[in-house]
């Protein structure tokens, strides 16, 4: 966004510093990820479409990792780290010493909290400054309100506090209207409040939420916005959550592309990350999974059981039972049923990836078939070509990996072994059961199994008394019948 597109008056705190106990987990809570991204890199993605003058994101466990992850795709942001004082009030009070002099509306988000879209966050900023609030929160009316924040209002109806689930009584605990972890503050207002806050609660910590309560003791005004659609709210304290978030959001995602012209049979079987994209027209069968930058062209049909991940589809293609990574599949062509494809897999234009067929590194030209049972491995290979059931590219001979080229229009035979490096010339042809170790000029037809040679009557003589010589010695006999009769 341009500069002069930015809100001045607005900054974006992100808290991010928990250890995330509850995950039970070696990865900080706000690095494990749904929909292809980390939880605090959605919070992240929404709090740019906001245009904030500044975004400020709190971190403290792990700290070089989550600074790590955060930088990595939003380079603008500033990274603050959370001292030995605990608690989302802390967290805040640094990020606040790190925009000295900023005296505009601070927007807090939880790293936590990945569901959250620019619009609401929008309405909660316009709400807050239409009010003239000094704090202005987001809070949802759900069925099961455990583990969050409950907002206890007063007789008026007017916001009256927060109060943690672990210092609530009865009565407070039993209030189902959540602090949803997402405020817009005036900035000198929460300064001057944080400065009071204490550590006087069930967990120790200096709360954010105690600031509600200040706020209404100095007389100053809280509105809170209730959220229309409560999923939005939702935090992610443990996997179980983890898991929710995730098919929320991918319930989203996908009805998002089939608004945009995508077909898609079963979207409860059906996972697309936020960084896939696809085009009008394609059909997503049960079963399937469009992963990370996966592009899938107009009118592909994709599954069913089926995982894509970082691959280009083109036009009209079929994916049909099969896994591919860093695969490039060319229009009208088709991959499977039983087809994998590792990275580095090109396949032209109308060319066919068959059944249990494995590639890797692999350039198979227009129009070119790996048809059944093979690996293609380092390989170059040309256009029109067809590989016999059962073909083998020997790439490796213990100490490095050589490549198979194999030019255009090559037919080869059956359960061929291309001993690489290797090369085959255009038009040429292989027979059955060859193991290719020397180039195959353009149009020659390479041999390389010895010819047949029959022994006749081996097996009476050398397995008499067995089922097989009795059956050879009665084939015989009514073969001798036979020719008497002519
Ligand atoms: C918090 C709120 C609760 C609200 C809920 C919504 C407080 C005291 N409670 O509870 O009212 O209903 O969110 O999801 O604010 N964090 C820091 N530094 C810390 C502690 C936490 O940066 O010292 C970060 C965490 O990484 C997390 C976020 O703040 O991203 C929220 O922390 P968490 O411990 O999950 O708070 P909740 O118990 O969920
Ligand atoms: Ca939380």
């Amino acid at each position: 966004m341009a500069d002069n597109a930015l809100d001045q008056t607005l900054a974006v705190v992100i808290l991010a510093a928990g250890q995330g106990t509850r995950m039970r987990s070696s990865l900080p809570k706000v690095l494990h990820r749904i929909g292809g991204r980390p939880l605090v890199g959605h919070v992240l993605d929404t709090a740019r479409d906001l245009g904030p003058a500044h975004v400020a994101v709190v971190v403290r466990h792990e700290r070089d990792q989550v600074a790590d992850a955060v930088l990595g795709v939003a380079p603008e942001v500033i990274v603050v780290d959370q001292d030995e004082i605990p608690g989302t009030g802390r967290a805040v009070e640094v990020a606040l010493d790190a925009i000295p002099g900023f005296e505009g509306d601070v927007l807090v988000l939880s790293g936590d909290v990945p569901l959250l879209d620019a619009d609401t966050l929008m309405d909660l900023v316009r709400t807050h400054r239409e009010s003239a609030a000094a704090a202005t929160m987001l809070s949802a009316v759900v069925d099961d309100p455990t583990g969050y924040g409950r907002v206890i209002r007063g007789s008026d109806g007017a916001v009256e506090r927060v109060v943690e689930q672990k210092d609530a009584s009865a009565d407070e605990a039993a209030v189902r209207e959540i602090n949803a972890g997402v405020y817009v503050f005036q900035a000198a207002h929460l300064r001057a409040e944080l400065a009071q806050v204490g550590t006087d609660n069930a967990q120790g910590e200096k709360y954010l939420t105690d600031v509600i309560g200040l706020l209404r003791r100095d007389a100053l005004r809280v509105a809170a916005s209730v959220a229309r659609d409560v999923s939005v709210t939702l935090g992610v304290n443990d996997r179980a959550q983890l898991s929710e978030a995730g098919r929320l959001l991918n319930a989203r995602t996908v009805r998002r592309w089939q608004l945009a012209g995508v077909t898609v049979q079963d979207p409860a079987t059906t996972w697309i990350d936020v960084t896939a994209t696809i085009e009008p027209d394609a059909t997503i069968l049960p079963n399937t999974h469009i992963l990370r930058a996966t592009a899938v062209a107009a009118g592909a049909v994709i599954g069913p059981d089926t995982s894509l991940v970082d691959c280009e589809v083109g036009e009209g293609a079929t994916v049909t039972r099969s896994d591919a990574t860093l695969a490039v599949i060319g229009a009208g062509a088709t991959v499977g049923p039983f087809s994998y494809l590792r990275p580095g897999t090109q396949l032209g234009a109308r060319g066919k990836i068959g059944t249990f067929v494995e590639t890797k590194n692999a350039t198979i030209g227009e129009n070119s078939k790996v048809p059944h049972l093979s690996y293609v491995g380092d390989a170059e290979i040309g256009r029109g070509v067809n590989l016999g059931a059962g073909a083998i590219t020997a790439n490796y001979d213990d100490l490095a990996k050589h490549r198979t080229e194999i030019g255009d229009e090559v037919h080869t035979g059956s359960h061929n072994v291309f001993v690489a490096p290797v090369r085959i010339g255009d038009g040429a042809k292989t027979g059955a059961g060859a193991v290719v170790r020397k180039d195959v000029p353009a149009g020659a037809l390479a041999l390389s199994v010895a010819p047949q040679r029959n022994v006749e009557g081996w097996v009476e003589k050398n397995r008499s008394g067995t089922a097989a010589a009795d059956a050879a010695a009665r084939a015989r006999s009514a073969e001798k019948a036979g020719d008497g009769a002519q």
